[in-house]
């Protein structure tokens, strides 16, 4: 069967400045922690050995371009671009930027540009990072700066991706600095990151600028194991935490009430302020990224829940193996296609309809080499995985599902934070010794079915 897609779809890939770029002024809380424990990291491998796209993005360039991608996305540094977050802006920043920029509409591919991906500067970081309001405020004029220095060519803005990463890494689940383990900071992280994508869209709609602004989301539809009462009531309160915590502030402009009622029971409300709803209804958004990688299965607690453990999601859901499941167990995540198309239809009937991408989706795989045939990797599992979620992206779109565009994650290998090289997602290959880049099979593939705008299957 042939797949064809709309005109002007969008197909291309997407990375992060952090995971890509290399060598840089400002200090993020990557290169802090690393210094603190390496150990940390896979094989010890930190944030100063990326795919070094600050000296090769000309050559990279064309190679997007030899995948036939028709847009891009990637992120700007904060910290590259204001190294201690607040003060002077750095002109090497700029023109770096600026040039990126230009080359890629130059070479016909839209760049879309995320102004957060996980790399808070470490400055920021030092004075409490999104715990403190006055960080929300230094992000808001770097947004601002961003916008005047780029907004002429940048149309497709994005304010964070994967917002609710930082919260779990870094304050639930002690896989990103600063290593918290506390609801309730977990939550003021949450809402102040709420308010500072807020900002940032006051600040684009009020500069006039001719493009749109959006934010990217991981989306894990979740799953009830069974539709006892029990069951699903799990599977929703796992929803209203790592769903529509954002979700619903950046398309309905406020929180959902079961989510407040339910934190504020626990004592577990971060500090608002009376004139903060007013902001959070001004951050509804024209474009929403979904990333989507995997789903969340959940069932009802086995067990009572330790009333000393610390305040956790958990205290509501045990997450659920659904026997016979598809497994990439490389990253341990489920692969489940139709999740794709459950989070599109979702949107459909419960939030308007609205403009949205999937921004990422991908297969990260180890030790990869081990396929190469005649000088190539041949990943055709990596070509199954993406037929597999165009397909019901397809059925999405067939159905009347506003899907724009499918971008993957991602073009080159690239470090992954603590995974650092351990899983390759690139449609091309890095070599890390030489830094040479091969074209995959997966690159090849995507680059014709971009070419047709349609795949068969
Ligand atoms: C997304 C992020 O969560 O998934 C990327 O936006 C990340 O930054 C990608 O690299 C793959 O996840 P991981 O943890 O395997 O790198």
């Amino acid at each position: 069967m042939k797949y064809s897609f709309p005109e002007h779809f969008w197909w291309g890939s997407a990375s992060s400045a952090l995971q890509t770029e290399g060598t840089r002024e400002g200090q993020t809380t990557w290169d802090y922690w690393f210094t603190r424990e390496p150990n940390r990291f896979h094989n010890g491998v930190g944030p100063q050995h990326t795919s070094t796209f600050y000296q090769h993005w000309k050559t990279d360039i064309q190679l997007l371009k030899q995948l036939n991608h028709n847009s891009f996305r990637t992120s700007i540094s904060w910290a590259r671009l204001i190294p201690d977050g607040i003060g002077e802006v750095n002109p090497q920043a700029v023109d770096f930027y600026n040039q990126v920029i230009d080359e890629l509409i130059e070479q016909g591919i839209t760049p879309f540009i995320t102004l957060f991906h996980f790399d808070m500067p470490m400055a920021m970081q030092e004075i409490g990072g999104w715990e403190n309001r006055d960080v929300v405020e230094a992000y808001a004029r770097y947004a601002q700066i961003c916008f005047e220095l780029f907004g002429d060519r940048v149309l497709h803005w994005f304010t964070f991706n994967e917002p609710i990463v930082p919260v779990e890494g870094g304050y639930l689940y002690d896989f990103h600095y600063p290593n918290v383990v506390d609801f309730r900071r977990a939550a003021t992280v949450a809402y102040n990151t709420v308010l500072a994508h807020a900002l940032a869209v006051r600040a684009y709609r009020a500069g006039h600028y001719a493009g749109e602004i959006g934010i990217v989301l991981n989306l894990t539809p979740s799953y009830p194991r069974s539709q006892n009462p029990a069951d699903v009531k799990a599977a929703h309160i796992a929803d209203l935490m790592f769903n529509r915590s954002f979700l619903d502030p950046v398309l309905r402009g406020e929180y959902p009430a079961d989510l407040v009622t339910l934190l504020k029971s626990y004592e577990q409300l971060p500090a608002c302020k009376p004139e903060d709803s007013a902001l959070i209804a001004e951050g509804k958004i024209d474009l929403l990224g979904i990333n989507y990688y995997q789903p969340r299965r959940v069932k009802c607690r086995d067990s009572a829940v330790n009333p000393q453990a610390p305040f956790m999601p958990e205290w509501f859901f045990d997450n659920y193996e659904m026997p016979g499941r598809k497994m990439n167990p490389y990253r341990g995540w489920e692969i489940y296609e139709p999740g794709i198309y459950d989070i599109l239809v979702n949107l459909r009937d419960n939030y308007g309809n609205p403009r949205c991408f999937i921004s990422e989706n991908g297969m990260g795989v180890e030790n990869e080499q081990r396929f190469i045939e005649n000088g190539q990797i041949n990943d055709q599992y990596r070509i199954d995985f993406i037929s597999g979620h165009l397909t019901w992206l397809h059925k999405g779109i067939s159905e009347g599902c506003n899907c724009l565009g499918y971008h993957m994650w991602t073009f080159i290998d690239n470090w992954s934070w603590c995974n650092a090289y351990k899983n390759r997602y690139g449609f091309i290959q890095l070599d890390l010794d030489t830094q040479q880049r091969t074209i995959k099979k997966s690159g090849e593939w995507f680059a014709a079915t971009s070419l047709n705008n349609s795949f068969d299957k």
